[in-house]
């Protein structure tokens, strides 16, 4: 049994818990709006919204989500019956899971997206809070790049409608076939160094140079340098130069080289290739891919995401080719506050009923509902205030348009419509009343 202490004479806090966010009226609206921007865009490229539950068994992020996020950054607890519960930290296993379940019955290639609350247990920080909804994007059952291509153009459509141009942003990609080919086949590590080398390269901006480079000489000895290099190439054409050089180009790079070509073709040529990124999701198998805002105020990624081909052969179904990304309410914000694009709030209401007289208040609860069948949003005031007062309180809230009721509105069925802005008013009845 849970109760709560009612002896304790300590007042309770009004703060939030650490690192979530409340969202009052102003803020809800913003948040609302940056749903709108996803819902649209991606309904616009056929997705399908899905849904799943915040609590999940644990063991669900320990095959792939990488040893960072299980082990520090989960919420996780024991239930009353012994089970070990974490409360989703990402989205991408629960849709895994629910596409391995279905596997037979869905109608492949699936195009789902999903609108989740997650939680990290991470230091809060701009543009890194415990508690964010994400936009999950994610397409199945695509073998080619053009996955890939779809999902950065439905990111760059998203960007945009922020209010950002596309020189004020930028795409990253990498491939994890790439990596895996310079650790293991250029560099000869095994699995575990190659694991610890691509954790170390995505460390690389957070930790000193000397750490880093005495992390990679403990990995790869004396060819340490030449790693060095190949990761400070200046640009694509420069990486591979860099590699030794094979009859075929090496699959991965190729991939890369389709997907900005692809993107060229749709206009999209603020891409770069990135030998650093890593994407810290042991899941990923393919092309990985980041969305940077170039304002250095907003140093946090904006999208992140890429190919999982093998994620859901975990579920014993076989494989499933996946790609897609994720995109934060945070930094959504962050970036329409930074480019001044930050919705004005809409008011609560077109018109508000001002009662003169208690005995009247019947007569404006059945007007307000013919107005409501009109979908006029209509609220009445009951607070039985002085008129000025419940004028003043509609102006506050910026409501447009007011409606007194007093005896001589109820006897004769004439109403004004007052426009609070202009001052202007129209008379008319209940049934020839439109805004
Ligand atoms: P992620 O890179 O961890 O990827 O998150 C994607 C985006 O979510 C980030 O770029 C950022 O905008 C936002 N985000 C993440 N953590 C936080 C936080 N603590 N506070 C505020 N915003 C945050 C994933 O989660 C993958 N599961 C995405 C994916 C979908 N990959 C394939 N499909």
């Amino acid at each position: 049994m849970y109760h709560m202490s009612l002896h304790k004479p300590k007042k309770l806090s009004t703060d939030a818990y650490k690192g979530v966010r409340d969202f009052f009226p102003t803020e809800m609206a913003v948040e609302k709006k940056i749903f709108d921007i996803w819902r649209t865009t991606v309904e616009t490229y056929g997705y399908e919204e899905y849904g799943a539950s915040v609590l999940e068994p644990a063991e669900l992020y320990r095959a792939k989500s990488g040893e960072e996020i299980v082990n520090e950054q989960t919420y996780t607890f024991t239930d009353r019956g012994d089970r070990e519960v974490t409360l989703r930290p990402e989205m991408t296993p629960t849709l895994a899971r629910m596409v391995a379940a279905k596997k037979r019955e869905l109608v492949f290639p699936l195009r789902w997206y999903s609108i989740p609350n997650l939680f990290r247990y991470e230091q809060p920080q701009r543009g890194r809070v415990r508690e964010h909804w994400q936009l999950n994007v994610d397409i199945f059952g695509v073998e080619s790049i053009n996955a890939e291509i779809e999902t950065i153009n439905i990111a760059c459509d998203i960007t945009r409608a922020y209010g950002l141009k596309d020189t004020d942003f930028e795409v990253r990609l990498n491939n994890r076939k790439v990596m895996n080919y310079v650790t293991r086949d250029v560099y000869g590590l095994n699995e575990d160094a190659a694991h610890k080398l691509s954790k170390l390269i995505d460390k690389k901006d957070k930790i000193k140079p000397e750490a880093f480079e005495m992390g990679a000489t403990e990995l790869l000895g004396d060819k340490a340098q030449s790693f060095l290099t190949l990761l400070n190439s200046k640009n694509f054409e420069d990486f591979t130069s860099n590699l030794p050089q094979t009859k075929e180009e090496h699959v991965g790079l190729a991939e890369i080289r389709s997907v900005i070509d692809g993107l060229e073709k749709l206009g999209i040529t603020n891409v770069r290739f990135d030998q650093t990124l890593m994407r810290g999701f042991d899941y990923y198998t393919g092309v990985v891919f980041e969305v940077f805002d170039l304002n250095p105020i907003n140093r946090r990624a904006v999208f992140g995401g890429g190919r999982y081909d093998d994620l859901l052969s975990l579920f014993g179904n076989g494989k499933v080719s996946a790609v897609g990304f994720g995109t934060g309410d945070v930094i959504a914000r962050d970036l329409m506050e930074t480019y001044n694009t930050v919705p004005s709030s809409t008011p609560s209401a077109d018109i508000a009923l001002i009662i003169i007289g208690e005995q009247n208040t019947p007569f404006a609860l059945d007007l307000a509902q013919t107005l409501r069948s009109k979908k006029i949003r209509t609220v009445v005031d009951l607070s039985n205030k002085k008129i000025s007062d419940q004028i003043k309180n509609a102006d506050k809230r910026s409501i447009l348009r007011i409606i007194c009721i007093g005896d001589e509105e109820v006897k004769t069925g004439k109403l004004r419509v007052k426009n609070m802005s202009t001052g202007e008013e129209i008379v008319c009845t209940e049934e020839t009343i439109s805004l």
